[in-house]
């Protein structure tokens, strides 16, 4: 029986760093409040595009894995930041990588995007379609934020993370995935202004406006990605003790911690990063996985839990068991251009391009197909 070993892993962080006090220049807000409601104390912004990130993050994975460019068959790209919809992300990273035997997909389920592609590439290499495949999580939150919205503007940060897969003849990677969508609760995020409903509606990229209620998506985060997490244990034979790392999704420490009750796994069991880098949706989980890795926590032969949710709201819990290999074969020595700005600058440069009437624009409210949409 074939498998889809992980092989490769590295992310691609940008070095500006956006902290509570920064927020505070330009929002109604304040350090006590973002960390107790959330557990954040930074977020990172990006001053170069999702696919340059993306693409730093893929080389490094490509190279972690002793593998070349060329040897890739299948690119996904995870994520709902994407410069254009056509030609799509992913043939942008694998123009950028040299990756030319690569198949090249776009995969959008929101946070969850990095392990659906996840589950979505393990499924191509046991059926056979491919060998090789790289799946990116990746985020750019910043150029769409709705920077004058403190109820979402505090929450998220930009990102990106890769790891490779390769067929292997043992029972490694993926060993099972529990998918699914709360469509009931579909209206509780929704980010107005990004999608052909708005062409023509005067609505000019980056001005957004963001249904959120975050009260409600806490509540069945927690359950969904909880039941999600209890089912791909039981499906697999295994027990919550067996559990060597939870690898969640970060979009509130509090969502985090009642995760970890409801599935019966410590909390120092889990791999925390949403104090430094916020929420990077679909970022997240990869960032996470490739930081618990650089500092030693996963062992070989290693059961790995990695639970997540998003807008749809898409949920979902993977069951990842490690191979033997806990380090790189090889280094890249793809590199970001220099930052010159701070994270503020950046931001601030950003909120400056933004229309401050858009977000008042009859179509920002009412996208061609409204009536339609749930
Ligand atoms: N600074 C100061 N006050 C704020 C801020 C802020 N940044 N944001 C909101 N507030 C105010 C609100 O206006 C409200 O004031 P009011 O009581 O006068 O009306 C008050 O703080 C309390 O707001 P609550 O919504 O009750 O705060 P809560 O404890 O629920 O925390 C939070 C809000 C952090 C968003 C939480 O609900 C949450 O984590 N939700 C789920 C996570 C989430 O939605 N993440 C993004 C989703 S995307 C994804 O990952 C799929």
């Amino acid at each position: 029986m074939t498998w889809a070993a992980i092989t490769g892993w590295g992310a691609c962080m940008p070095p500006a760093v956006l902290t509570n006090a920064d927020l505070s220049t330009f929002l109604e807000t304040s350090d006590e409040w973002i960390t107790s409601r959330t557990g954040m104390r930074e977020r990172r912004v990006s001053h170069v595009s999702a696919t340059e990130l993306s693409t730093v993050a893929a080389a490094r994975a490509i190279a972690c894995a002793g593998l070349k460019p060329e040897d890739i068959d299948l690119i996904i790209y995870g994520s709902c930041s994407n410069e254009e919809a056509v030609p799509n992300s992913s043939s942008g990273v694998q123009a950028a990588l040299g990756a030319t035997h690569a198949a090249a997909i776009d995969l959008n389920t929101a946070c969850t995007s990095f392990l659906y592609g996840l589950t979505t590439a393990t499924a191509m290499i046991r059926t056979g379609v491919v060998k090789n495949a790289v799946v990116i999580g990746v985020e750019l939150i910043s150029r769409y934020m709705d920077w004058s919205n403190r109820n979402v503007a505090v929450l998220f940060g930009d990102g990106a993370a890769a790891v490779v897969l390769q067929a292997s003849e043992t029972e490694t990677g993926v060993i099972g995935s529990v998918l699914g969508c709360d469509v009931e609760a579909r209206p509780a995020l929704r980010i107005r202004g990004i999608g052909c409903g708005y062409a023509g509606r005067g609505v000019s990229f980056g001005d957004t406006l963001w249904d959120f209620d975050g009260q409600v998506i806490f509540k069945r985060a927690v359950k969904a990605m909880s039941d999600a997490s209890l089912r791909v244990l039981r499906e697999a034979g295994v027990s919550a003790e067996q559990v060597d790392l939870v690898v969640p999704h970060q979009a509130n420490l509090r969502i985090i911690e009642s995760v970890a009750k409801y599935a019966g796994v410590p909390m120092d069991k889990v791999i925390l990063t949403v104090q430094k880098y916020g929420n990077m949706s679909a970022a997240t989980v990869p960032v996470a996985l490739v930081e618990a890795l650089e500092a030693g926590r996963v062992k070989p032969g290693a059961t790995l839990l990695m639970p997540a949710f998003g807008g749809g709201l898409t949920w979902c819990s993977l069951l990842v068991k490690w191979g033997d290999r806990v380090t790189p074969l090889g280094s890249s020595d793809r590199e970001l251009p220099p930052c010159n700005q701070t994270a503020l600058e950046l931001v601030s440069a950003i909120r400056a391009e933004q229309d401050p009437h858009g977000r008042s624009a009859a179509g920002l409210k009412a996208p061609v197909f409204s009536e339609g949409q749930a």
